[in-house]
């Protein structure tokens, strides 16, 4: 990597804690790879330490941002301006500067879209949507899912309520397409009959639970596209069990590339490789978890 020069334009991320983050090696291979002047570089922060650092770091030759947990709502009051889907989804992972003013957007859902397509081929507009689970990812894939012209939506989440509002607001804010399913398998068996996509966005396949599935192995039939948001392990519990059952799958890593590749592009006008970007991600995580 070549060293930062006073000329290097910076791409900061903000968020704690950070020592995972894939999102460093992932974009600085890319200006590497293209001989862009820039560097990402991570910024573990506070909240309480939130505002100075950002107001101090936009006095520096900064270019853009990512924020990450647990500052992605907070980081709006500080904004000049928000993109109108990261201001229905009430939250921005991405900064950009334009004439010295901040614009906040939320690219998680669109990298979600982007990989789904990219794996399967298949448009949003008119398709029926399963989601399990309603937390922060579930959000920004459920609004920009609604954006983009899903047909329906359905959210499933163990605490209905929260599900409630989180249809209420798609159904509010953008269009009627959102509604609530049971936590049964009786009520998901109906609504996923006729829908293309079942999404988790639940943290049940992660690490340390890989072996929970979200949902009744028998729910998976061989018409759907089953994606998986977890992406350690790659190929999720939920994944296994869908490839096994005859189901397209559409692994969890690819949100997280295309919601960077999105980013890369708001930040420096340029199309980053994904290529690139993929085979960086796909290596550190195969270090990882073999160790
Ligand atoms: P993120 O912001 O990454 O989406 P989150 O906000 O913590 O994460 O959301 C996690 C989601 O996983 C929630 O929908 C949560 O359900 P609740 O709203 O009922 O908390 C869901 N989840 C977490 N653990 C779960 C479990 N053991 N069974 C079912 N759902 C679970």
């Amino acid at each position: 990597m070549n060293y930062p020069k006073v000329s290097t334009k910076l791409i900061i991320l903000l968020g704690n804690p950070l020592g995972h983050s894939v999102s460093p090696p992932m974009h600085n291979r890319v200006f590497d790879v293209l001989g862009m002047d820039y560097c990402y570089m991570p910024v573990e922060v506070t909240a309480e330490n939130l505002e100075k650092v950002f107001a101090g770091l936009l006095r520096m030759n900064v270019a853009g941002f990512n924020v990450t947990i647990p500052h992605k709502i907070r980081i709006m009051e500080f904004l000049d301006q928000l993109d109108p889907l990261a201001e229905t989804i009430g939250a921005v992972n991405t900064i950009c500067l334009k004439d010295g003013k901040t614009i906040g957007y939320n690219t998680d859902g669109e990298g979600f879209i982007r990989s789904l397509t990219e794996e399967t081929g298949l448009p949003v507009a008119g398709r029926r949507f399963f989601l399990l689970g309603c937390g922060g990812a579930a959000r920004a894939i459920a609004m920009t899912l609604a954006f983009k012209g899903a047909q329906k939506i359905f959210i499933c989440n163990r605490t209905p309520a929260k599900a409630e509002t989180l249809v209420n607001e798609i159904n509010n804010k953008i269009r009627h397409c959102a509604e609530v399913v049971e936590q049964t398998v009786r009520s998901q068996a109906e609504k996923l009959q006729d829908c293309q996509v079942l999404i988790n966005t639940t943290s049940l396949g992660m690490h340390p639970k890989e072996n929970v599935l979200p949902i009744d192995g028998s729910l998976l039939l061989p018409h759907l596209i089953v994606a998986d948001i977890v992406y350690n392990p790659l190929h999720t519990q939920l994944l296994r069990t869908a490839e096994a059952a005859g189901c397209t799958i559409v692994p969890g890593l690819g949100m997280l590339i295309y919601q960077g590749a999105a980013a890369f592009s708001l930040w420096t006008g340029v199309e980053p490789i994904v290529s690139e970007m993929s085979e960086t991600v796909y290596s550190l995580m195969k270090t990882r978890q073999e160790k």
